[in-house]
């Protein structure tokens, strides 16, 4: 484990929080994205955490979603498990390689929401260029990224964001939402992939924790 996950969840615990006023938008997204779907969903969340930012959103919804959760903390998993619907697998398992749920895929909705600020630039372009492979036509990721992240391993001068911003950009990617909450220090994206439905690759390593 690169750092305490546990630590890091407990800033959910006050709702004035900036973790907490990010989890409002990234349901909210999430929340949009089903209330728009005409059709059963497909859903991954890689590095999920505990599923807050997922299962509510599901249990609220009246889509018909199923998926998979990776989260590689034991326990972390084991609390998403035992809340998550019908439908929806959590793996204890390492989201950094596509084997873990490249079966699950290709997803029309994906969660990456709290990796890109715990790797290096080049692991954000290797995930962000492996994610149409890993998406229906159509499909579309949530993203964040913090803008205030101690010990930041980005190289990138001023807003990490934008690196990422443009990394969807040039792998083909429509934004279809981007908020900015410098207050609470967060970023949160939604980007659409326009082209063809993908071959998710079995086994490519995207990212590793630093
Ligand atoms: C910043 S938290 C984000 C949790 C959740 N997505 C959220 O936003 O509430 C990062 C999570 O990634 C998990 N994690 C770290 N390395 C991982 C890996 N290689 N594969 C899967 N999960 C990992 C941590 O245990 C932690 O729960």
């Amino acid at each position: 484990m690169t750092r305490d996950w546990h630590e890091w969840h407990r800033h959910y615990d006050d709702p004035e929080s900036g973790l907490s006023r990010r989890l409002v938008v990234v349901r909210g997204a999430l929340q949009g994205l089903l209330d728009a779907a005409s059709a059963p969903v497909r859903l991954v969340s890689i590095c999920a955490g505990d599923g807050r930012d997922t299962i509510p959103v599901l249990d609220s919804s009246d889509a018909t979603v199923s998926g998979v959760l990776v989260e590689l903390d034991p326990e972390l998993a084991e609390r998403a498990r035992s809340a998550a619907p019908a439908g929806i697998e959590v793996r204890t398992a390492d989201a950094g390689t596509t084997a873990s749920y490249a079966d699950a895929c290709p997803a029309d909705v994906f969660l990456a929401c709290g990796v890109f600020g715990n790797v290096t630039d080049a692991d954000i372009a290797r995930t962000v260029a492996t994610l149409p492979l890993l998406l229906t036509s159509g499909g579309q990721v949530v993203w964040t990224r913090g803008n205030n992240v101690p010990l930041d391993p980005t190289s990138h001068q001023g807003d990490p964001a934008e690196l990422v911003r443009g990394l969807f950009a040039d792998a083909g990617f429509e934004e279809v939402a981007y908020v900015a909450d410098d207050a609470a220090g967060f970023r949160v994206g939604v980007h659409r992939w326009p082209g063809p439905t993908g071959t998710p690759p079995p086994d490519v390593q995207t990212f590793d924790f630093v």
